[in-house]
């Protein structure tokens, strides 16, 4: 079917498409805006334009384009920029298919076809497109990189300061021994840290030039790819054409990567959302990050937490869709790869604005030490008890049962362990001594789990310290 909208006033069918030559026909309406990618991909306007000057600075080193010609093009272009940049630009609708076809037509229209015509010699948009989507992803990525070491520095910088703090700290999220407040803030300080280092690898591996891999099949017309490489600021090159034109491996990478992240935010989320709730009270977020309910007028909720654990969801979503869509693809380039833009732009917004959510949130979250320690119980000291034995020689085995005795022992009496007397000990081990009592106090608990890693004031300390120095 012919259709009129599809074409520019006056011209045939197919002819103001890039690939009109060979195509007379004119397209489905639908299939028009089924195809195209404008509206979203127009986002990389400025990479396209950028990968196109080198381009045709490469061009002009080979003797394609003359001197005057390259620097219409580069003039051109730094239009066509501008107009982006002051939303003057006008996408054609059926015309401008991509953000590739409508720079380029732009700056025909700009500097005239006989020029612009020449840019494209020798280059495919299944090279351009990957360029494109390397560089913007590298720099969006370079962002999340200094969001996650604010998020970072706000943990270590809140670790260090209230660092005085014991709460409970849980397995099976029944209370299991004391921690410090910080403690909890760095196991996840930990994790998060880890995924920094892991963002860097990905940035590195992003960052490589398909620039010259042509359709396929690599450049014909002698260009160096080395050159349009550091122009554009990648740290290398694709080394194979037919790879660097196939692969959205750098988009699923990011995207587990940024899983894995989102994993990681949701259970800080949950931990955060249990602790805020009115039964723990351990956290009090900032009303910036809370709502209240339409209905009831006493409801504060953590809304900001709730989100960050609900977007992990649709950040696994995307990873997921995306290896779904490029299993089983014959090499090498194939229009299902441009369902890897839309995930990748969606999953790069989510990811970066839940790590500055999540800074807000800690940077704004006032703690109640006085919940904490309440929520403290003696039966957390159980272990202890165990371990005062152990170090009084009695073998581990025997000093858990003789410490489960003690438990049995304040749970039928209903006095609590810590109120225990020596005699009451004496009663079910005659080695327990009169220094038996000092097992009862949390703070001992923590500071006796001095080994690197552990509760001790020393070994938290220590923790701040490497993670400042992932931070650099
Ligand atoms: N818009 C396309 C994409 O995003 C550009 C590449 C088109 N290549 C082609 N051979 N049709 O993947």
């Amino acid at each position: 079917m012919a259709s009129k909208q599809l074409r520019a006033p006056g011209s045939k069918p197919g002819e103001n498409m890039l690939w009109g030559g060979r195509f007379t026909g004119g397209l489905d309406p639908l299939m028009v805006s089924y195809n195209e990618s404008i509206y979203f991909d127009c986002k990389l306007y400025a990479q396209d334009i950028d990968g196109s000057v080198a381009w045709a600075r490469a061009n002009h080193n080979v003797g394609i384009l003359t001197a005057d010609e390259f620097s219409a093009i580069e003039s051109g272009f730094k239009k066509v920029k501008e107009e982006w940049e002051s939303g003057t630009f006008k996408i054609v609708p059926g015309v401008d298919e991509d953000i590739h076809t409508a720079n380029e037509r732009r700056l025909g229209e700009i500097i005239g076809k006989d020029i612009g015509g020449k840019l494209h010699t020798g280059r495919s948009r299944n090279e351009q497109v990957a360029t494109d989507m390397r560089l913007w992803l590298r720099d969006e990525l370079r962002k999340i990189e200094g969001y996650l070491v604010d998020f970072l520095k706000v943990t270590a910088a809140r670790a260090e300061k209230e660092i005085d703090h014991i709460m409970p700290g849980y397995t099976h999220l029944q209370r299991a021994q004391p921690i410090r407040w910080s403690h909890w803030m760095l196991s996840y300080g930990t994790a998060f840290a880890s995924d920094l280092e892991r963002l860097r690898e990905v940035i590195a591996r992003v960052n490589q030039s398909p620039l010259g891999a042509g359709a396929l099949a690599g450049n014909c017309f002698g260009l160096d790819r080395q050159a349009m490489a550091e122009e554009l600021g990648f740290d290398g090159l694709l080394w194979n054409s037919m790879a660097a034109v196939s692969s959205r491996d750098f988009v699923v990478e990011a995207m587990q990567w940024g899983s894995m992240l989102m994993l990681h935010m949701s259970r800080w989320a949950e931990d955060l959302i249990i602790y805020s709730t009115g039964e723990f009270a351990y956290v009090r977020l900032a009303d910036a990050y809370s709502t209240g309910s339409s209905l009831m007028p006493q409801k504060k909720n953590p809304d900001s937490l709730e989100l960050l654990r609900g977007k992990a969801g649709r950040a696994f979503g995307q990873v997921s869709g995306l290896m779904m869509t490029v299993k089983g693809l014959p090499s090498t380039y194939n229009k299902d790869l441009q369902e890897s833009l839309e995930p990748m732009l969606d999953h790069v917004k989510t990811v970066a604005d839940s790590i500055r959510i999540a800074t807000g949130v800690l940077s704004t979250l006032a703690i109640n030490p006085a919940m904490m320690k309440a929520s403290l119980d003696p039966f957390m000291l159980a272990t202890d008890l165990a371990d005062y034995l152990v170090k009084k020689g009695v073998p581990f085995r025997e000093t858990h049962h003789i410490s489960g005795q003690c438990v049995a022992f304040s749970e039928k009496t209903g006095k609590p362990m810590n109120e225990m007397t020596h005699e009451d000990f004496q009663g079910i081990d005659t080695r327990f001594g009169k220094d038996v009592l000092k097992c009862f106090d949390y703070e001992v608990s923590v500071e006796q789990h001095s080994a690197q890693g552990g509760t001790a004031r020393k070994s938290v300390l220590e923790q701040v310290e490497v993670m400042k120095k992932i931070l650099g």
